[in-house]
Formats: structure tokens, sequence, C-alpha cells
């Protein structure tokens, strides 16, 4: 057993999240994290609304609130559609928690001691028709590297590559689109990252043999640019302030910590707010998770492509720089895009499917186990409606629900309310074990090693070969002629069930409970099998009760499919 600490990108506080952003982040972490617990490890799965920055202040005015009320809700808001996920956070904190102030002022202190932290006077971008100094991100422009015409002033999107505001040509603000920009002298707080650049590169070649190729690639492109020295504060009145004690003059100027370096420290005080929520000052050791945490503690970070460098070298170069025994990631598991028909997902011009609409529309299970097996690993993977109906109805409702469903209602029909006994198993139940041990072996292996899509392709296998067993020995002819052979499939196949219900619990957590639900065995506390076990197909034996669920999935039908296409504008892209 290991301790696995788990966290998933921070998603920002402003705006409910879309597809995109959940399979790039928080369902892979989750899926992961389910799998781990059913192993037995002992699993810590912390996440957070990252709340700091522009975007929330401008949301704040947008919705005519206080900012922090505006957090306040927006954090509820975004946790109630995760609940609806079914995503089993230990803790879904917030960074502008007390426990985030006080890390990220420490953090930022003993980097100053460190000689890491150095005040510099920079010309920095202000907008007279906004009244403000504009943040990176609110400098819109075109890319000098690439020449995409909606790159932002802290990084491009479309190369990736980490800017500055006044790299951009054309730059323009993002929040009144004025172009009469000028430049003006304030004091800031710089992270001298350049200092940190050998250090960083001899972690990351540490660690990255354990990282998928992505994040790797993208660690190197960013070690070979070079690590520049970065402004780590910002004006601003909504963010981790600047501690007085170190920095009196900026901390009465008003200045506030950037949001990029407040977020990451988050993972931590997120966790810390998960000790601090125990309220009993002891069961809950957070610090044995991220301070001199020991080598049984394995930590894997989820997210998107654009995250990457920030979690490969920026944050590292912090936890490094702070010079205290900090916990850095062991596995950075990065995801391309998911795009809506190939084209963006956009909040303003009402495209994509957003996670709250989307579980209005059909149950978690359905989205959790399209949006896995389709998970844009090697590639960016685009959503359309036909091929999320496809997989539906063809995985979900034909191959998983219908064999449930057929195979309970038949026995039911002509066996009772217990499973059946039967023949002993023979040469075909044989081969079905031995089927079902090397795709589950084949399942553990991709699950272990984050290839989620082809630990989809694993798990939809097993199911298929449930299937291919129904089809060959056909219990509704067997029935007339050898009831005892009839008895015998259909006892397998109830075992198939079971089998498939601790299984497919990462994927699809509530259908998992009421396949398992449908067997009153007396006790039933695996929770998980091996592929040893899983060959010989005996856990449900002949004479526990049964109960036949509700059908798992329904098919969504091409009526269904125009609405959906009509409502979330599919297509056109
Ligand atoms: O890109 C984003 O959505 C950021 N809010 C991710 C932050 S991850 C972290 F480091 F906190
Ligand atoms: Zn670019």
């Amino acid at each position: 057993m290991a301790r696995h600490l788990v966290t998933s990108a921070l998603p920002y506080i402003n705006g409910i999240k879309h597809l995109g952003n959940m399979v790039g982040s928080m369902l892979p972490a989750d899926v992961y994290s389910r799998y781990l617990r059913q192993r037995g490890h002992d699993v810590l799965y912390i996440c957070a609304t990252d709340e700091h920055g522009t975007p929330a202040e401008l949301a704040a005015r947008a919705a005519g609130l206080p900012v922090a009320e505006f957090c306040a809700q927006a954090h509820d808001a975004q946790k109630a559609v995760y609940d609806g996920f079914q995503l089993a956070f230990d803790h879904f904190g917030r960074s502008s928690s007390p426990q985030n102030t006080e890390i990220t002022q420490h953090f930022a202190r003993r980097l100053h001691e460190n000689g890491f932290i150095e005040e510099r006077a920079v010309r920095q971008v202000y907008s007279p028709a906004d009244g403000r100094f504009l943040p990176d991100r609110y400098v819109e422009g075109t890319c000098p590297h690439c020449a995409y015409d909606k790159a932002r002033g802290d990084q491009c999107e479309n190369c990736t590559r980490v800017l500055d505001p006044t790299d951009l040509l054309d730059p323009r603000s993002a929040i009144s689109g004025s172009t009469a920009l000028e430049v003006r002298e304030t004091t800031h707080l710089f992270l001298l990252q350049s200092r940190l650049q050998q250090e960083v590169e001899a972690w990351v070649a540490l660690h990255e043999e354990q990282w998928p190729q992505l994040s790797s690639s993208i660690a190197r492109k960013w070690l070979t640019e070079g690590l520049h020295d970065r402004a780590i504060t910002r004006d601003l009145e909504w963010g981790v302030p600047v501690p007085a004690d170190t920095w009196p003059q900026l901390a009465a100027d008003g200045k506030v910590f950037y949001v990029w370096f407040d977020a990451p420290i988050a993972y931590i005080a997120a966790t810390k707010e998960w000790s601090d929520a125990a309220g009993d000052g002891g069961t809950r050791d957070w610090r044995s998770w991220w301070y001199e945490a020991d080598d049984t503690v394995r930590y894997t970070q989820f997210m998107a492509k654009d995250n990457v460098p920030f979690h490969t070298v920026m944050f590292p170069a912090t936890e490094l720089g702070v010079r205290e025994p900090w916990k850095k990631a062991d596995v950075v598991k990065g995801f391309n895009w998911l795009t809506y028909y190939g084209g963006k997902f956009s909040t303003s011009q009402k495209r994509g499917v957003f996670t709250d609409a989307a579980l209005e529309t059909l149950p978690a299970d359905y989205w959790r186990y399209f949006l896995i097996a389709n998970a844009p690993e090697s590639d960016d993977s685009s959503f359309t409606w036909e091929h999320f109906a496809a997989t539906v109805n063809k995985d979900l409702a034909d191959t998983l629900g219908n064999f449930v469903n057929r195979v309970l209602s038949f026995s039911r029909k002509r066996f009772g309310d217990t499973v059946p006994a039967g023949n002993a198993a023979g040469a075909a139940e044989a081969r079905l074990g031995e089927e079902t041990a090397r795709l589950l072996a084949e399942y553990e292996e991709h699950m272990e090693a984050l290839r989620f899509r082809r630990a989809g392709a694993a798990l939809r296998a097993l199911w298929s070969a449930g299937n291919s067993y129904l089809e060959e020995k056909s219990p509704w002819l067997e029935i007339r002629t050898d009831p005892e052979g009839a008895a015998l499939t259909l006892r397998t196949a109830m075992n198939l069930i079971h089998l498939y219900a601790i299984v497919s619990e990462p994927f699809v957590p509530a259908s998992a409970a009421a396949m398992r639900g449908a067997f009153a065995l007396e006790s039933d506390t695996p929770t998980w099998v091996t592929p040893g076990q899983a060959a010989s197909l005996d856990a449900v034996p002949a004479g526990t009760p049964f109960t036949v669920p509700p059908v798992l999935f329904a098919k969504i039908s091409q009526e269904d499919l125009e609405s959906f296409r009509e409502r979330f504008g599919g297509g056109g892209a």
C-alpha cells in the first residue's frame, strides 16, 4: 500500500467549466483516485477553486457583487456540479482561504531570504480608458512567435509560449478594447527564476521519465527557452496581500501576489483546509503529505497542456527556491484539448457543452464514460453529439446495460429470484475466465500508467467478452434442451456483472453501484478483484438472491440527438 497524493488543476472561479476543462483535469484525477482507493491505497485527492486574479474581479463586477461574495457563491455553484459528476474529492477548497494567505506569504518570505525575490521598478501597461494598470492577461495582441492574433499578455495559448504584455504586437485592452495604452512605472516583486534554471533542469531530468511525453516535451521546450525572472505581484484589490513585515511599502501600496504564484501553493493550502476541517487538531495530518513527506507518498498532478509549464517548471522553481522540503510532483499528467466539433468551446458564443448543462441533459455516468474513453491524450480529440450518442448507445446501452438487464431478467423469468446453480463450469467458462483475466490485467496496467483511453478500451473489451460468451452459449436456446447448462451460463454471466460492477466503478460509479446492489451477497466487501480471482468467476454463488435494476443506460434517439445539436449549437463550427 502506498500513499497517493492526487491534485487536479484548480478551476478558475469565474464561470461554470465546460467538458474540455473536466476531461483535462478533475475527471481523470477522480477516475485515478477511485481506482487507487479500490486497490487499497491511501489516497488524498485535493482540488479547489482558483479565485484570485482579474477574471474574478471582472466577473464579480459584472454580477454586481463584492468579489468575496461572488467567489463564495461561485465556489458553491461549481462544487454542486462536481458533486453531480460524482467527483470524490477528499477536499475541494478555495485559493482565497486564510490557509493559502499564510502559506503563500511564507513561501514569499523564504524565497526573499534565500535571495530569489527582488523589487524592481517596472514599466507597466496602463489603460487610461479603463482607469487602471492592465494585468498581463488583459492585454491582448499578436504573438511575436507564432502570429496568433488573440495571444494574451501572459501566455500565447496557440504556441503555449509564456509572454510579457510588452512582447505583444498591436496590443489592446481586453477589457475595453482600447488601443490607447500607456506605459507607466511602478514597483513589483520579481521571482528570480533565472537563478533556479539549473536546479529545475536537474529536477526535470530526474522525473520526466515518469511523465507522459506531452508533459516532458513542454517542460523541455520551456527550459530550452530559458527561465526568465517573473513579476509575481499585481495591482489588484483581490489576492493574497504582500506581507507587510517583509515589504512594508509594497503592502501599503496594496500589491497582491500574482494569481499564478498563489494558485499552485493552494494545493498545499487546500490540504491544510482539509486538516483544519476535521477540527480535532490531529487525525488529518496535512504536513505528512507535503512537508518532509517520506518516499511512500507519490504525488500525481492532472492538468491540460496550457498548465503544464507552470507545473513542470515554474512551481517546481518556487518550491526549490523555498529551500524547505516541500513535496514536489512525481508525475505530471498533461492532456491535449477536447474540441467541440473541431473548434473551441466558447462561453461567450454559447458553443459547446458546459458541465451544469451536461448534467441537466443526461446522468453523470454517460459523460464520465464518454469523456475518459475519449480523453485527449496523444492528440486533441473532438466532441461531437454524433460520436457521443454512438458511444453511449453502443458501449453503455448495448454492450454493458443490455447485458446486465438481459441476463438478470431472463434468469429471474426462468429460475426465480436467486442465482441458479446448474452444471459445473466447462470449457467455455474456462476460456471466458482466461480472457477476462487477461483483459483485467491489461486494464490495470493502463490505469497504473495513466493511459485512460486505453484503460477505457480494455474495460469495453471486458464488457464485450461477456456479450460474446452470451451469444456463444445462447441460454435462451440452451434452456429448451439443457436447462442445467443454461443455468450455468446465467450464473457465469451474473458473476461477470458483479465483476463489471467492481472494475467499472472508476468510470461509471452510479451504474456500478446499481450493478453491485443487484446481488444480496452475505458479505460483499472486496473493493478489487485480481485477474487470478476474476478468472474463476465464482464470487456470486448459486442461491444468492438478486433483483433486476432499472435499465442502466437509455439509448439516445435520433430525436434526442437533433434536440441536443439544436440546443448546444453543434455542427456548423
Ligand atoms: O488554467 C487554469 O484553469 C488555472 N486556474 C489552473 C491553476 S492550477 C494551479 F496551479 F493552481
Ligand atoms: Zn504564439
